[in-house]
């Protein structure tokens, strides 16, 4: 069976919205949760177009809020698969937002979720390869290979089988944590 390949130009997606006072929380900027169920409309929209299937958001490598977003301002979110495994791909996400009237541009946050493309049993199924056209492509896909190999070696440090408390004691004592019996 030929092994296909797609660009990651083909999983892009810009989507532009309006900010709403409805969408504002009570300091008057937008609600941060508003802005990820946007992110996650793009997520999907991305990686479901360049898989040719519907996917589900497996997990999300953190969003750090950088700058606000105000009502009245226009965000634009670009989405594009930046790394694919087996059945998984690692969508980057770019949110701006653009003051209507000055035409300012803010990076409001970029944050990479992970996809996992199904087919109509729920079970995941492979997805292209991906071409890369620049280093940049090529410093996306690394990074992911990191961020997973990271999650990996984390996940088994940190499972209860594995976690031996008395390895860290000298990590502890530099922090503002104590041992009380209950
Ligand atoms: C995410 C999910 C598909 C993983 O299912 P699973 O049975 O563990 O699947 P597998 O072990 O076969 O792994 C499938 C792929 O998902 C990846 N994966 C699993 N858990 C992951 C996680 N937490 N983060 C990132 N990738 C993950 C695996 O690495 C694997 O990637 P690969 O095929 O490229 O090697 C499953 O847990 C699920 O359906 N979760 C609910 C998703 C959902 O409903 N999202 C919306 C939330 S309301």
């Amino acid at each position: 069976m030929i092994d296909l390949f797609k660009s990651s130009d083909d999983s892009e997606i810009i989507l532009t919205e309006l900010m709403l006072p409805s969408h504002s929380n009570f300091g008057g900027k937008i609600h941060g949760g508003f802005i990820l169920s946007l992110m996650d409309k793009a997520a999907f929209a991305s990686a479901s177009k360049f898989s040719a299937q519907y996917c589900v958001t497996a997990s999300v490598n953190r969003v750090d809020f950088i700058n606000p977003i105000e009502v009245g301002e226009l965000v634009t979110m670009r989405a594009r698969v930046n790394y694919v495994g087996n059945s998984s791909m690692v969508v980057g996400i770019r949110v701006e937002s653009e003051n209507i009237r000055t035409g300012i541009i803010k990076h409001c946050n970029s944050s990479y979720f992970s996809m996992v493309a199904k087919d109509d049993e729920g079970k995941s199924v492979k997805v292209p390869g991906l071409i890369v056209s620049d280093d940049d492509g090529f410093r996306r896909f690394l990074r992911s290979i990191k961020h997973i190999k990271m999650r990996n070696e984390r996940k088994i440090e940190f499972s209860r089988e594995n976690f031996e408390v008395e390895k860290y004691q000298d990590i502890f004592k530099d922090y503002r944590v104590k041992f009380q019996i209950k």
